[in-house]
C-alpha cells in the first residue's frame, strides 16, 4: 500500500497587482523589485476570503463541487477566516461534506509540504482513502501596505492536491522540522503578544534570505539522501516561490540545473503556503511533468519552519 497524488489544482483570484502600480503605493520602482526578487505581478484578493480561495482550488483538484466520499481535508494557511472553525472546516462545508476530519496546520510558508507529510501519516496509519491538502492564502490582508521592504513580496491564492491509497508508493519520502530561535526574523503579532502593529507582517529580509538558501539547500540535500534518489532523477524541482535568487542559489547548492526548476512568483510573488501547490498545478497542467516522473518539493517559511518532499507523480 502506498498514496499517491491522484489530482492537483489550483485558484487564484482576478485583480493583478503589478511592480509599476506599486510605484504608485510606495517608493519602489519595478526595476528594483524585479532584480532583486524576479517578482514581476502578484494576485490580490478583494472580497474573496481564504476559505473561498480554498475552496475553489480544491474543487479545481476534485473537478467536482461535492466532495462527500472525501475523508480528509488540511487546509495549510497562515491568513485563515477565523481563528475557528478551521479554513478546512469551511472548505468541507462548502462542498457539501459533513463527516470527513478537518483541521488547519500553521507553518507559515512551509504549511503545504506540513499539512502533506501530516495527511500522509495520517492515511498510513487510519482507515482514510482519500484526502484533499490545500495550501491557501490572503497575505494582502497582514501586509503592511506602507512599508515597502514587504509589501512587494507577497500575493493572495490557492493550491490543493488530492491524496489516495494506492498500489505503488509515490510519496517518497520528507525531509522535516523547525526551530523557533528565529521567531523574531519573520513574525506575524496576534493576541497574547503586545507587537506595535498587531496583524502586520514583519521582517528581517537580508536575515531571512542567507538562513533560507542555507536551510532550503539542506532540506532539499537530506531529502534526496533519504530517499536514495539523485539530483540527476528529479524531473522538476518545485520551490517554495519566494524570490528568485534564494531558488538560483539552492538548487545550485543541490546540483540541479535551471532548466529543471518550476517558477511561476513572476506572476503571483511569494503565495506562502500555496505557492507549492499552485505551482505543482501549474507544472503538470502545463505538461512539465507527468505520470512517473520525479519532483521535489522544498519549502521555508516562518518559524522558521522547514519542508522538503520527494513524489513520483
Ligand atoms: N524598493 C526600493 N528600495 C527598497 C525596497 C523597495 N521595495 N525595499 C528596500 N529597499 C532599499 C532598502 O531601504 C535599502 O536601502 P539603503 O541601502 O539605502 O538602506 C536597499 O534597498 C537594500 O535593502 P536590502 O534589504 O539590503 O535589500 P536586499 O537585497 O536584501 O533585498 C529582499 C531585500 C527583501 C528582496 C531580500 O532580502 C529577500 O528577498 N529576503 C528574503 C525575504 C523572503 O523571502 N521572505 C519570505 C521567506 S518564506
Amino acid at each position: 500500500m502506498g498514496i499517491k497524488i491522484a489530482s492537483v489544482g489550483a485558484y487564484v483570484p482576478d485583480k493583478v497587482l503589478t511592480n509599476e502600480d506599486l510605484e504608485s503605493i510606495v517608493e519602489t520602482s519595478d526595476e528594483w523589485i524585479t532584480t532583486r526578487t524576479g517578482i514581476r505581478e502578484r494576485r490580490i484578493s478583494e472580497v474573496e476570503t481564504t476559505s473561498d480561495l480554498a475552496t475553489k482550488a480544491a474543487i479545481s483538484a476534485l473537478k467536482s463541487e461535492i466532495a462527500e466520499d472525501v475523508d480528509l481535508f488540511i487546509t495549510a494557511t497562515a491568513t485563515p477566516d477565523m481563528f475557528f472553525p478551521s479554513t478546512a472546516c469551511l472548505v468541507q462545508s462548502n462542498l457539501k461534506n459533513k463527516r470527513a476530519v478537518a483541521f488547519d496546520v500553521s507553518a507559515a510558508c512551509t504549511g503545504f509540504i506540513y499539512a502533506l507529510y501530516v495527511a500522509d501519516s495520517i492515511m498510513r496509519t487510519k482507515e482514510i482513502e482519500r484526502a484533499v491538502v490545500i495550501g491557501a492564502e490572503r497575505f494582502s490582508k497582514i501586509i503592511d501596505w506602507n512599508d515597502r521592504t514587504t509589501c512587494i513580496l507577497f500575493g493572495d491564492g490557492a493550491g490543493a492536491v488530492v491524496l489516495e491509497k494506492s498500489e505503488n508508493e509515490c510519496i517518497l519520502g520528507f525531509d522535516i522540522g523547525a526551530d523557533g530561535s528565529y521567531k523574531d526574523l519573520l513574525r506575524v503579532e496576534s493576541i497574547g503578544s503586545n507587537g506595535e502593529y498587531p496583524w502586520y507582517l514583519h521582517m528581517k529580509g537580508n536575515e531571512v534570505f542567507k538562513v533560507a538558501v542555507r536551510t532550503m539547500a539542506g532540506s532539499a540535500k537530506r531529502v534526496l539522501e533519504k530517499t536514495g534518489i539523485s539530483s540527476e532523477d528529479i524531473k522538476l524541482l518545485v520551490p517554495h516561490q519566494a524570490n528568485y535568487r534564494i531558488i538560483d542559489a539552492v538548487s545550485k547548492r543541490v546540483g540541479i540545473k535551471n532548466d529543471k526548476i518550476f517558477i511561476n512568483l513572476d506572476k503571483y510573488g511569494n503565495t506562502s503556503a500555496a505557492s507549492i501547490p499552485i505551482a505543482l498545478s501549474e507544472a503538470v497542467k502545463s505538461g512539465k511533468v507527468g505520470k512517473g516522473d520525479l519532483v521535489l518539493m522544498v519549502a521555508f517559511g516562518g518559524g522558521f519552519t522547514w519542508g522538503s518532499c520527494v513524489v513520483r507523480l
